[in-house]
């Protein structure tokens, strides 16, 4: 059995596999008709979504399987308080693949230590999102041609943007990827993260101006300020506004940039921009049902099994309080050895 809690699950060769798989399924949709026939996936949907879940249930159903699921958790046991142990301990013998969504850190790795099936991370808190990640991939591969040599600029809410995260942690692994984060102080990416792209031998640029940054870009990220993830509604208020991409600004960028965007879309892009042949995040959209249908078809197909917790108990609390050990008391501390110490399996806090 195996889990996508990080697309460090995966190794590079099964990525690039998946994500050459999806390109031939683009090509000729027909010919994977029916390789799902008889399986079921599972949506545990704990937190809003449209394309996310929407492209996993269009993808197994073009597969030709079929679906269950809630997206609504006041619809679900959840609502009278069941824990999310036996919520997927249950569904993991109805389904043959979950797809979870859920807003606490670390969700989908305690999902997976309890289920009888493969479990796929569809977004855990403000922590990763790898399938959106698998699809900004797809999208890069077949409108840029290439995933390495790439300058990209990240833009928004690099904090609590779990795209954000998943993407760099990606990206990474790829030769000679420049990052440019453009954020306000306040919106950096998280530390772990600088971490890691230090000891990946990768470069990155903090930047404040959108403008400044335009025409380094091959590829830009556009990302919404996350306003649930802020404890304080004054303090969304006073990041919401800072970025806005218009036509105007896009004259100092290059002619073959290419703007991704993982949406929804609040207002940091104008509308205008949508008839600009640079802007690809309703294509990218599009590409997420084939990413996923190649995603399942590698789960579904593979009986390379992955250990779920690679660390060792400690008797600590994380110190992250969105991490989901403080919710789902039965989950023991699992904690990673890293250079900077040990750091929560689950939502990777190193304090
Ligand atoms: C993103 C998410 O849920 O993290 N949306 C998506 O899955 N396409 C981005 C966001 O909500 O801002």
């Amino acid at each position: 059995m195996k889990h996508l809690i990080d697309l460090d699950d995966f190794s590079l060769e099964e990525l690039n596999g998946i994500i050459e798989q999806a390109v031939e399924i683009e090509k000729n949709p027909m010919a994977f008709h029916g390789r799902m026939t008889g399986r079921i996936l599972g949506t545990l949907f704990y937190e809003p979504s449209t394309r996310t879940q929407m492209s996993f249930q269009t993808a197994m159903l073009r597969l030709g399987g079929q679906i269950v699921g809630f997206d609504d958790p006041q619809t679900a046991s959840v609502s009278k308080g069941e824990n999310l142990k036996d919520t997927v301990k249950v569904v993991s013998n109805y389904a043959d693949i979950i797809a979870i969504r859920h807003p606490l850190e670390g969700s989908a790795k305690a999902a997976a230590q309890c289920a009888d099936c493969p479990i796929i991370n569809a977004g855990d808190g403000g922590h990763l999102h790898p399938t959106q990640t698998l699809t900004d991939l797809v999208t890069l591969m077949c409108e840029k041609g290439r995933l390495d040599n790439l300058t990209i600029g990240l833009c928004g809410d690099l904090k609590f943007g779990r795209t954000v995260h998943s993407l760099i942690k990606t990206m990474l692994r790829y030769p000679n990827n420049r990052f440019i984060l453009i954020s306000t102080p306040e919106l950096t990416i998280p530390d772990y993260l600088k971490k890691a792209i230090e000891q990946a031998n990768g470069s990155y640029t903090e930047i404040s101006s959108l403008e400044e940054a335009l025409p380094l870009l091959d590829v830009l990220y556009m990302t919404r300020i996350q306003r649930e993830r802020f404890e304080s509604l004054q303090e969304y208020r006073r990041q919401k506004d800072v970025y806005k991409l218009d036509c105007n600004k896009l004259t100092h960028a290059r002619e073959d940039l290419k703007i991704l965007h993982p949406l929804p879309r609040v207002d940091e892009i104008d509308t205008d921009v949508d008839d600009d042949p640079r802007a690809l995040y309703f294509v990218q959209a599009n590409h997420g049902v084939f990413a996923r249908m190649s995603l399942i078809l590698h789960m579904l197909g593979t009986d390379d099994p992955s250990p779920v917790m690679a660390g060792q108990i400690l008797d600590r609390d994380c110190a992250n309080s969105r991490c989901i050990t403080h919710q789902e008391q039965y989950l023991k501390h699992y904690y990673l050895d890293t250079p900077s110490g040990p750091a929560c399996e689950y939502c990777d806090c190193h304090e």
